[in-house]
Order: C-alpha cells, then sequence, then structure tokens
C-alpha cells in the first residue's frame, strides 16, 4: 500500500548544495550559489556542501587539472567564507553513496523525464550522439547527492530549477514504487538579486566557467585590474540608466549589470536604480568595478593564501567527507533494504 508522500516540513530541515570543479568559479557561481551557501551556514542551518567531481567528469577533464581546481573551489568556498567545521565541506567522489545511489535513481528515472532537460539538450547540441551517457544521466546522479542526505532546502542558480523539479519527481517515484515516506520532496531555494549572472559579452547568455571567451566572465581568481578592464569593456547600450526597474526590461546588459551590483551591494535592483538612475555606463561601470574589487578582492587573496598549502585542503576535505559519509551510509543502506538488496557482510 502506498502511503502518502512526505513535504519537507516533515524532515528536519538540511541544506545540501554543489558546484563543479570543471572549471575556476565564477562571478556567477559566488552570487547565484557560494555567497547564498554562507549565508544560509550563518543562519545556523545544517549545511553540506559539495565539490561534484563526478558531474565534472561528464565532459572529459585533464586529471591534474581537476584536482587542481577542486582544490582551488574548496579553498574558494573556505575564502567566502565556508567554515568547514559548521558546514560539511567535501569532494563527491570520497563518499561513494553518491554513485550508488545515483544508480538506483537511474531506474527510477524515466527516459522521457531526461530527455525534457534543457540543460542536456544546450549541452549536447547537436552532438548529442557523440556526448556521454554520463552527461544524460547527470541529473539522477544530483538528485542522489541531494537525497543521500535527505537534505530538504537546495540553493542554487535559476539554470537548476529543472534538475531539482526532478529530484523531485524522482523521490515522489521511489516513495511511490516502494511504498514508504523514505525521501523528501525538495525545496529549491533560489534567492536574490543575482540567481542569473549573465556573460559581460551577451546579456542573453549566462556567465558560465565553460565559456571560451574569458573576458565573458569574472574569476574568482582574476586580480583587481582585471575584474576593473572587464567590466570597463563588458557589453552595453548607450543609453542611461533607466528610472525604473522596468525600464530594464529590454536592455539585458544594463539589467545584469544592475543586478550584479545589487548583489555585491547587498540591494534590491530598485535600489540600484533609485540611485544611479540617469548615470552613463561611464559613470556607472567604474562604480560597479570598485564595487566588484572591494568584494572580491579579499576572497581572491584568501584563496592564493590557502592554496599554498593543499595538503591542508586535502585533509579538509577528507574531514568533510568522513562527516558526509556517516551521514550518507546510513542512509543509502535504508534504501538497499527498501528495495530488496541482500546485505549479509559482516563488518
Ligand atoms: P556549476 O558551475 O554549473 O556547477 O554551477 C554551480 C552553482 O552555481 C549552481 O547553483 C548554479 O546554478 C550556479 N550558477 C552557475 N552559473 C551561474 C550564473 N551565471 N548565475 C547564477 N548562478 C549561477
Ligand atoms: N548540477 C549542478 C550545476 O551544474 C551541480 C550539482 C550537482 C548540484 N549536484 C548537485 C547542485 C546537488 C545542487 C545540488 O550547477
Amino acid at each position: 500500500m502506498s502511503q502518502p508522500v512526505q513535504t519537507p516540513a516533515t524532515f528536519p530541515t538540511r541544506i545540501f548544495s554543489g558546484i563543479q570543479p570543471s572549471g575556476g568559479l565564477t562571478l556567477g557561481n559566488y552570487l547565484g550559489a557560494l555567497k547564498r551557501f554562507v549565508e544560509k551556514q550563518d543562519e545556523g542551518i545544517e549545511t553540506i556542501y559539495c565539490l561534484v567531481d563526478m558531474h565534472a567528469i561528464t565532459v572529459w577533464q585533464d586529471p591534474a587539472k581537476l584536482r587542481q581546481q577542486t582544490r582551488e573551489a574548496a579553498a574558494g568556498f573556505i575564502a567566502a567564507g565556508i567554515d568547514p567545521a559548521r558546514s560539511v565541506l567535501f569532494n563527491q567522489s570520497q563518499v561513494t553513496a553518491h554513485v550508488e545511489l545515483g544508480w538506483i535513481f537511474n531506474c527510477v528515472a524515466r527516459m522521457g523525464w531526461m530527455s525534457r532537460m534543457t540543460q542536456f539538450k544546450d549541452k549536447a547540441g547537436k552532438n548529442s550522439e557523440n556526448v556521454s551517457l554520463g552527461l544524460y544521466a547527470y541529473p539522477a546522479l544530483m538528485a542522489a547527492d541531494i537525497l543521500a542526505y535527505k537534505a530538504t532546502h537546495v540553493p542554487v542558480g535559476e539554470d537548476q530549477k529543472q534538475h531539482l523539479e526532478l529530484c523531485r519527481d524522482i523521490a515522489i517515484k521511489f516513495n511511490n514504487d516502494y511504498g514508504v515516506n523514505f525521501f523528501p520532496v525538495v525545496e529549491p531555494v533560489i534567492e536574490g538579486a543575482a540567481t542569473r549572472v549573465m556573460s559581460l559579452r551577451d546579456g542573453t547568455m549566462k556567465m558560465s566557467k565553460s565559456d571560451p571567451s574569458d573576458q565573458s566572465r569574472i574569476n574568482l581568481t582574476d586580480d583587481a585590474d582585471t575584474i576593473a578592464k572587464k567590466i570597463r569593456k563588458a557589453k552595453t547600450d548607450a543609453d542611461p540608466l533607466p528610472d525604473s526597474v522596468d525600464g530594464l526590461k529590454d536592455r539585458p546588459e544594463a539589467r545584469n549589470l544592475v543586478n550584479i551590483y545589487a548583489a555585491l551591494a547587498g540591494q534590491t535592483p530598485a535600489e540600484v536604480i533609485a540611485e544611479h538612475q540617469g548615470a552613463q555606463f561611464g559613470t556607472f561601470k567604474p562604480a560597479l568595478a570598485d564595487l566588484a574589487v572591494a568584494k572580491l578582492s579579499p576572497i581572491t587573496s584568501e584563496m592564493t593564501r590557502l592554496m599554498q598549502d593543499p595538503a591542508e585542503i586535502d585533509r579538509i576535505l577528507g574531514a568533510g567527507a568522513d562527516r558526509a559519509e556517516a551521514i550518507a551510509r546510513p542512509i543509502v543502506d535504508q534504501v538497499y533494504d527498501i528495495i530488496g538488496m541482500i546485505r549479509s557482510r559482516r563488518g
């Protein structure tokens, strides 16, 4: 007999999120995700953050670079304010529960659901016969990342919304198929002024670590000069800033810079417009550059400092993985029992 599916309110609040170490962290990652990971941690909620290296290899990664990028992302998390004593911080491949549950979810998710994933369609493009099977299955592994911890809330940028809907569908189908109330139906947490930071070269494209143009993004490793230059060269239109947020509607580049300013300053876009209405980009861009440098430089320099001791970063990730494993292992063992796997090994 299937029982009604529990809503997240019946599970203790637990936050999980992940970032792929498939390149350096960008301003999009920082504003859309990382900055908000820190806020959740500081609110005192249980927070688990993961560098999803298994997701990264859905597209080929140079092994030495992958290791370097994983350490650098960990340094970025810590520099941005993630405290490894208060949050669980680790890399995915050190906790095998993720791939184990990922396989089970490959058997729960339906082909039709996966085929609707817009990120897969975008990434695969015309090349869909030649991308990895992992790239297609990726959202099922993402659901496993979250549900291996029975996490209830997942802070992400706007682009991950559809993947989280799939995670909800997987939880509901698993619960129904096995007649249990085992997995929570997660809530996406998509908040703030910069849930979708756009490319500095094209206001209709997402700022991404995989964009071939370095000018399109601000990296957390960029120095002050580079940040200022990239903002000065950012594509805009010729008009001054409007006197209301509505006036940004058909101006994607201008809207993007206002949103970035708002997110960095901790203001709403309306507040930014109230302060800067009528300003030309010749004035607004330098103000934005100063603000970005003031907010990002301390993070960049702390990252550089942390990167001088890679062994310490590895130690932190290992200790985080031990804590993650202690939560996920019993959950995935219960899943094995629910689905009818014999577990008879001693010790
Ligand atoms: P990824 O770099 O694809 O692993 O993304 C990690 C996190 O950063 C996810 O929560 C994304 O939604 C978020 N993110 C990535 N790019 C952006 C962007 N341009 N704007 C806002 N959030 C982003
Ligand atoms: N798919 C996410 C991205 O590319 C990264 C990710 C993997 C993730 N597993 C997750 C995000 C679990 C949140 C929760 O941005």
